[in-house]
């Protein structure tokens, strides 16, 4: 389908005290709960320790997509894949052996992402393109919510959608995250992104699962596929 684009809400800007409910908010309308994990090493800031995030993996009825934003992907990222995510997605800046986690990941039944932070090339991760489910390109430097979309990151995301079009189905999806939101997410889409992370967007909207619901709209309008 031309047209199908996937939105993401990150609970990063949640009510940490309240997470059940805060993620029922948008279970009806979102694809996808983004799980931002931070350990105060790879990024300055720290989000949830293991056994919590594992905790959260089991309570979300939408599928987790987990984005480990740590150092030592390697030997943490498959027992993100164990405990039931339907992705996990490491940096490419922080892994050692890249073609060995990609492996055990999909060993342990999770679908496979590679983040790159702004200043990573496209030619860096490009060799891997065929071998995963997901690439994201961040749209702000990783560690916090609520910081400006970097629209100087979509001549990246036109190069990645154009290399995943030449890649066989299943295609991996392109996802964006950062600062996404109604004014930014069209521009996004334009270039080639077709999976959306939305944080404060979503979180302090007094509507949160009417805003996927916008944002979806938003994207699909400007997909080029
Ligand atoms: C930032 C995280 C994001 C964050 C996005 O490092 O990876 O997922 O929650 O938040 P917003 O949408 O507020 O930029
Ligand atoms: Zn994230």
């Amino acid at each position: 389908m031309a047209n199908t684009v996937f939105i993401a809400p990150s609970i990063l800007n949640a009510n940490f005290n309240d997470l059940e409910n805060e993620i029922a908010k948008i279970s009806a309308t979102a694809d996808l709960l983004h799980l931002d994990i931070m350990d105060n090493k790879f990024v300055p800031n720290f989000t949830f320790d293991i056994k919590r995030a594992f905790e959260i993996i089991g309570f979300s009825k939408l599928p987790v997509d987990a984005h480990l934003m740590i150092e030592d992907p390697d030997s943490i990222a498959p027992k993100y894949a164990q405990n039931g995510c339907n992705s996990v997605t490491f940096h490419l800046e922080a892994v050692s052996n890249v073609l060995q986690t990609i492996s055990d990941i999909k060993s342990n039944g999770a679908k496979v992402g590679i983040a790159i932070k702004p200043a990573t090339k496209f030619s860096e991760v490009e060799p891997f393109i065929e071998k995963i489910d997901m690439l994201l390109i961040m749209t702000v430097e990783p560690g916090f919510g609520g910081q400006s979309f970097m629209y100087d990151q979509m001549p990246k995301v036109v190069a990645a959608r154009k290399r995943i079009n030449q890649t066989p189905e299943p295609k991996p999806l392109l996802q964006i995250d950062g600062g996404v939101s109604l004014e930014t997410i069209a521009e996004a889409a334009a270039a080639g992104a077709n999976c959306f992370v939305a944080g404060s967007a979503v979180y302090k909207s007094s509507d949160p699962a009417g805003m996927v619901s916008q944002l979806r709209k938003k994207a699909q309008i400007s997909f080029i596929g």
